[in-house]
């Protein structure tokens, strides 16, 4: 994919306050901090599309973003920061859930993980949850950089065993490196292509 043009759309919370449902959408999702707004900036190659930060919960809105006035990149607010009091937390599940089943432009959703850390039942639920309401759901194991070849062997394999994968089908991606842009397209892709 080449893109020709990235721009904010707007933020929101709630449904009267998203973009038209006129444009296929793709979500990004996972849990705070694991880079998903450094994904979106990589994706389409700009240093600051997305905000991005090394404190956790960075990302509380919804965000759209409209890639080459043809589609939309949403990222959605990180799950499982554990800082954030319950009642906070609830009220961001409800947001997300709300945009999953309630968006008919939704053609599918990237769930981003960390390399270093084997999934754990917040994804389990997760996936049996977009499953359920049957959300397509691609996997991307992000911050590749930060292990060597060698060290990424055993995790890919749990990570793949965890989310039912084979283990060539998951998607490594570093945002520092580039690794995995040209597969996590493919899957986008896929995705917007399947659906329309
Ligand atoms: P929230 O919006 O808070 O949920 O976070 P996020 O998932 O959008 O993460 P974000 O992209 O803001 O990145 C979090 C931190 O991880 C930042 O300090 C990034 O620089 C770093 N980071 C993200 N992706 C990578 C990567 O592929 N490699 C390395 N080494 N660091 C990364
Ligand atoms: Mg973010």
């Amino acid at each position: 994919m080449i893109v020709k043009s990235a721009e904010f759309v707007t933020s929101a919370v709630k449904p009267p306050h998203y973009p038209p449902a006129d444009l296929p959408e793709i979500a990004f999702a996972g849990r705070s901090n694991v880079g998903k707004s450094s994904l979106i900036n990589k994706l389409v190659n700009r240093r600051r599309l997305v905000k991005t930060s090394s404190t956790p919960g960075r990302t509380q809105l919804i965000n759209f973003f409209l890639i080459n006035q043809a589609f939309r990149f949403v990222d959605l607010p990180g799950y499982g920061y554990a800082r954030v009091p319950e009642g906070v937390r609830r009220q961001w599940g409800t947001m997300i859930e709300t945009y999953l089943t309630q968006r008919p432009c939704l053609k599918g959703l990237i769930l981003i993980v960390d390399i270093r850390r084997t999934p754990g039942t917040e994804e389990d639920d997760l996936l049996r949850w977009l499953d359920h309401h049957g959300i397509e759901c691609r996997i991307v194991a992000t911050k590749a950089d930060k292990l060597s070849r060698n060290k990424r062997v055993r995790p890919i394999r749990q990570i793949a065993a965890r989310v039912g994968l084979a283990e060539e089908a998951l998607v490594l991606f570093s945002a520092k490196s580039g690794l995995g842009l040209a597969p996590v397209w493919q899957h986008i892709e896929d995705m917007l292509g399947a659906a329309s």
